[in-house]
């Protein structure tokens, strides 16, 4: 009932994460919202004509409210997969993922294939912690916040980590140089999706929104802007 058709300059509360670098962070010095989906998702309401604030909380948090349709939007790095969209509406793929294993630099683990009865870190309710408890015998350690688990890997608590590989690879060049890396192949290609509530109909202004800022070269030069090496 709260979703107009999206034309009518409404505000929309987006739920989104805090903590998911470079899609979604506090900005240390200013304390604002800042990240590739923040730009993403500002940019489809400004051509879709509507407004949007944002309301930041865990990602298991997240996906809950957005299944319970609690929430209007939500961008945070979600895979889009079939089982969430029983509950949640997507949008058009914008950002192509998958996950890696990241492991300490001296590790003997070499790939996915090496973690059985190892102690791997993962997020709460992640598609990496269902694949590890659907695919490996690992002792999984899932946490409410990832960058524990990568912490754990730095430090030696645990084996390894399994998480987005856009995350892992921010981690690791700003956090863990000569200390952390990655193993293996990408795992699981997964694309990541814009949530709206099941049967929003904003869905479609949004879409079209994203196809033009994909088609005009904005989407570029925010890639750029966070993935730029
Ligand atoms: N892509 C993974 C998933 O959908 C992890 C996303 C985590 N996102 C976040 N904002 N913490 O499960």
């Amino acid at each position: 009932a709260a979703c107009g058709n999206g034309k009518d300059g409404k505000k929309y509360t987006v739920a989104t994460d805090s903590n998911f670098k470079p899609f979604e962070y506090l900005n240390p010095k200013t304390g604002e919202l800042e990240g590739f989906d923040i730009d993403i998702i500002k940019e489809i309401a400004k051509r879709a004509g509507f407004e949007v604030e944002f309301e930041t909380m865990d990602f298991d948090g997240l996906l809950a409210g957005m299944q319970s349709g609690r929430y209007p939007i939500g961008i945070a790095g979600m895979s889009i997969t079939e089982k969430r969209k029983e509950s949640i509406d997507f949008s058009i793929p914008y950002y192509d993922s998958g996950m890696i294993l990241m492991v300490p630099e001296d590790s003997d683990i070499q790939s996915i294939d090496d973690v059985d009865g190892k102690k791997i870190g993962s997020r709460q309710g992640s598609t990496s912690q269902t694949y590890l408890k659907e695919n490996t015998s690992a002792k999984v350690e899932a946490f409410p916040e990832i960058v524990t688990a990568y912490q754990d890997v730095k430090e030696g608590r645990l084996d390894g980590a399994l998480y987005d590989l856009p995350n892992v690879k921010h981690y690791i060049a700003t956090e863990g140089k000569n200390k952390l890396k990655t193993v293996g192949e990408v795992l699981q290609g997964e694309s990541y999706g814009i949530a709206f509530s099941k049967g929003s109909k904003i869905v479609d202004d949004a879409n079209k929104a994203l196809q033009s800022i994909i088609d005009d070269g904005t989407y570029a030069k925010l890639y750029e802007k966070y993935f730029g090496e």
